[in-house]
């Protein structure tokens, strides 16, 4: 499961580049589509791209479903929420409530992520139809990744037992390694690997420390996050380690 590099020149290229990959991803599958949703700050762009008039009519709305990698254990209101932060970029405007499937913080004992984490899990099951990920059969077709300074991906952080699980899809983290500190809820790798294209967005010269560790093949959760298919790193310039500048 080799990922391929994809440099581009900045954030608003890269926002673009991602909207490309998402439509051809999209327009592969002729029935319902499963794409996987990143949080932070470094999809923001993309998602406001895919509201606009030129992208918007080349997404078939009504037979897509958006799903979330993690979140972060606040009440939905919350501006660190990262399925609001989605929602008000542009799925409120573009897609079916129905279609929206967001990891449940309002609902569940806030100070508990395995609540959380356990409810996602059955909508997951429920949505793939079992209870078993088979690899000739994705569950999702996209899934957005970013990476943190720390290495980690999605909400599974470096040395954390939520990296090594197997067995669950979804799986609550009392406690996050970086900022926001609030507990999270975190596909586990096996389940962001069933895809057919894993999508990294990776742009900014903060990530230039990490990145450097990362392509010197440093085991962290970022670099053990792989499609069982194709697995595609976005980078911009700001974020390329010098050796890598062409
Ligand atoms: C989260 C994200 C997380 C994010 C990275 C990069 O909930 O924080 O899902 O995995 O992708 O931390 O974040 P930035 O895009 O803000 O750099």
């Amino acid at each position: 499961h080799e990922r391929r590099i994809i440099t581009v020149a900045d954030p608003a290229a890269m926002a673009k580049a991602a909207a490309e990959r998402m439509i051809a991803s999209i327009s592969e599958n002729d029935g319902r589509v499963a794409v996987c949703l990143t949080g932070g700050s470094s999809p923001k762009a993309l998602y406001q791209l895919l509201a606009t008039p030129e992208y918007r009519p080349r997404i078939p709305w009504d037979r897509v479903d958006w799903f979330i990698g993690d979140e972060r254990l606040v009440p939905r209101k919350d501006a660190l929420h990262n399925m609001s932060m989605a929602r008000q970029a542009f799925l409120d405007r573009c897609a079916p409530a129905a279609n929206v499937h967001p990891i449940a913080t309002d609902t569940a004992d806030l100070r508990d992520p395995d609540v959380s984490a356990a409810l996602y899990e059955n909508e997951l099951m429920a949505f793939y139809g079992a209870e078993r990920l088979d690899p000739a059969r994705p569950l999702f077709d996209l899934v957005l990744m970013g990476v943190g300074p720390d290495g980690h991906t999605a909400s599974l952080f470096p040395g954390y037992p939520a990296v090594e699980e197997t067995r669950r899809w979804v799986v609550g983290v009392p406690k996050a390694n970086v900022e926001p500190f609030v507990p999270r809820v975190s596909l586990t790798l096996p389940t962001l690997a069933s895809c057919r294209e894993m999508l990294f967005e990776i742009a900014g010269e903060s990530k230039r420390a990490i990145l450097t560790r990362l392509f010197a093949g440093e085991n962290l959760p970022a670099n053990r996050a792989r499609s069982r298919n194709e697995t595609i790193w976005l980078v911009d310039q700001a974020a390329l380690p010098e050796d890598f500048r062409g």
